[in-house]
C-alpha cells in the first residue's frame, strides 16, 4: 500500500539513521541516563539546544510534536479559571480533541481563502485574542491542512500585540522542507516567556514511528518545565537514532527537493483543468481543489492500484483533497490518476 495519507514519509531513512539502528548497543538500554549528572535532560536537547541556540532547560522533549501539544494544552487549560483556547479554522483536527479532553472551550478564527492559497490574517488574529482573551492560542505554521505559513516577523508582530497571560503555541510540525532557517528561534523564546515552539521528527527528518518531538518555551516556567520532563530520562534507543538524523540535513534537504518536484508536478497538470485549485503548500503534503463529482471513482481508481490519498472531510474543505509528497513514481501514478479519472468523467 502507498500511503500517501497522513503525511508520512515515503523515502529513506538517512545512512546515518540506519548505522546509529545497526550499531545501537542494547546494553544501552539497561540503564537510565546518566546526563542527569550534569544537569540536563537528554542528549538530544543538548544536540537541540546546540542547534537552534536556545539553552537547553528551554528546550521541550516530548513523546512526538503530539505530546508537546498535549502537554501544553492540558497543563495551562487546566490550571486557573481561564480555560478558552483559539485555534485556526481550517486545521488538525485533533487541536480540538486535546482541548476537550481537559474541558477547554475552544473557538476558532478564521483562515481566508486567496488566489492560491489560505492565509492568517495577523491584524484579525490580534484584535481577536485581544477580545476573547484566551489562556492558549494556538498557530500552526505551516498549517495542516493548508499549507500555508506565518513568518518570524508575524509570529513576532502577535507576540507583541496579545496580552501577555496567553500561552501561545506555535506548532511547527511541518517546518522546514522550505527553508532551513531557525535562527528566528532563539530570540523570540528569549523574548516572550509566553511562547512555545514545537518541532518534530516526524515530518522533515521522517521518523513519525520514532515517536520524538522537540520544542522551545520562554523562560520562567519551572512548574511546568517540572510537569513535562522526565524524571528518569528518555528512551535511549529513541535518542541515540533521532542524534544521528539530526544530523542528516543534507540527506533530508535533497529529499524535500523531491517533494518539490511533486509540487510542481501538481501545478502544472492539475493547475489549469477545470474545478480545481492546486493551493501553494511549505508543507509535505498538497491541497488540491477537485470537482467533487468524481471523488468515487476517485478513490476507486486509487484504491485499485493500492493508494491511499485524504479525502476531506472538513466542513469548507469538503471538495479538497490533501496529499502527502511522495517519491517522484508515487506522485506520478496519483496525478495521472486523477487527471485520467477526471478526462473521463467529461461529457
Ligand atoms: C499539524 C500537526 N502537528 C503535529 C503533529 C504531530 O506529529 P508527531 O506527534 O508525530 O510529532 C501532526 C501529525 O500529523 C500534525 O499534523
Amino acid at each position: 500500500m502507498n500511503f500517501l495519507d497522513r503525511n508520512e514519509f515515503n523515502f529513506e531513512p538517512s545512512q546515518k539513521v540506519k548505522d546509529a539502528i545497526r550499531e545501537f548497543d542494547p546494553k544501552d538500554l539497561c540503564f537510565y541516563t546518566r546526563i542527569y549528572d550534569q544537569g540536563k535532560k537528554s542528549v538530544i536537547s543538548v544536540r537541540v539546544s546546540e542547534l537552534y541556540g536556545v539553552p537547553e532547560e528551554q528546550v521541550l522533549l516530548a513523546y512526538g510534536g503530539e505530546d508537546i501539544l498535549k502537554n501544553s494544552i492540558h497543563y495551562f487549560l487546566m490550571k486557573g479559571e481561564n480555560k478558552k483556547i483559539l485555534i485556526p479554522e481550517f486545521s488538525w483536527w485533533y487541536y480540538n480533541r486535546v482541548a476537550s479532553e481537559c474541558d477547554g472551550v475552544f473557538e476558532m478564527y478564521p483562515l481566508h481563502e486567496k488566489e492560491d492559497t489560505f492565509a492568517y490574517d495577523v491584524d484579525e488574529i490580534i484584535e481577536y485574542t485581544n477580545r476573547v482573551h484566551p489562556r492558549m492560542l494556538l498557530l500552526a505554521s505551516p498549517n495542516n491542512p493548508t499549507g500555508n505559513s506565518l513568518s518570524s516577523e508575524e509570529i513576532g508582530r502577535i507576540m507583541e500585540s496579545i496580552p501577555n497571560d496567553t500561552m501561545v503555541l506555535v506548532d511547527e510540525a511541518y517546518a522546514s522542507f522550505i527553508t532551513s532557517d531557525v535562527d528566528y528561534i532563539a530570540p523570540l523564546v528569549n523574548k516572550y516567556a509566553n511562547l512555545i515552539i514545537s518541532r518534530t521528527l516526524s515530518k522533515f527528518y521522517g521518523l513519525p514511528g520514532l515517536r520524538c518531538g522537540f520544542g522551545f518555551i520562554g523562560k520562567g516556567h519551572d512548574q511546568f518545565l517540572s510537569y513535562v520532563n522526565k524524571y528518569l530520562g528518555y528512551n535511549r534507543f529513541s535518542e541515540a537514532v533521532a542524534l544521528a538524523a539530526l544530523d542528516s540535513d543534507e540527506h533530508y534537504r535533497k529529499v524535500a527537493e523531491q517533494m518539490d518536484w511533486g509540487r510542481q508536478l501538481y501545478k502544472k497538470e492539475l493547475g489549469g483543468l477545470e474545478g480545481f485549485k492546486v493551493y501553494k503548500s511549505v508543507a509535505n503534503f498538497i491541497l488540491i481543489k477537485y470537482p467533487i463529482a468524481i471523488k468515487e471513482p476517485l478513490q476507486k481508481a486509487l484504491a485499485a492500484q493500492d493508494y491511499k490519498i485524504k479525502f476531506m472531510g472538513d466542513p469548507g474543505l469538503e471538495s479538497c483533497l490533501r496529499i502527502t509528497l511522495g517519491r517522484p513514481e508515487q506522485t506520478q501514478v496519483v496525478c495521472d490518476t486523477i487527471k485520467q479519472v477526471f478526462l473521463n468523467s467529461q461529457p
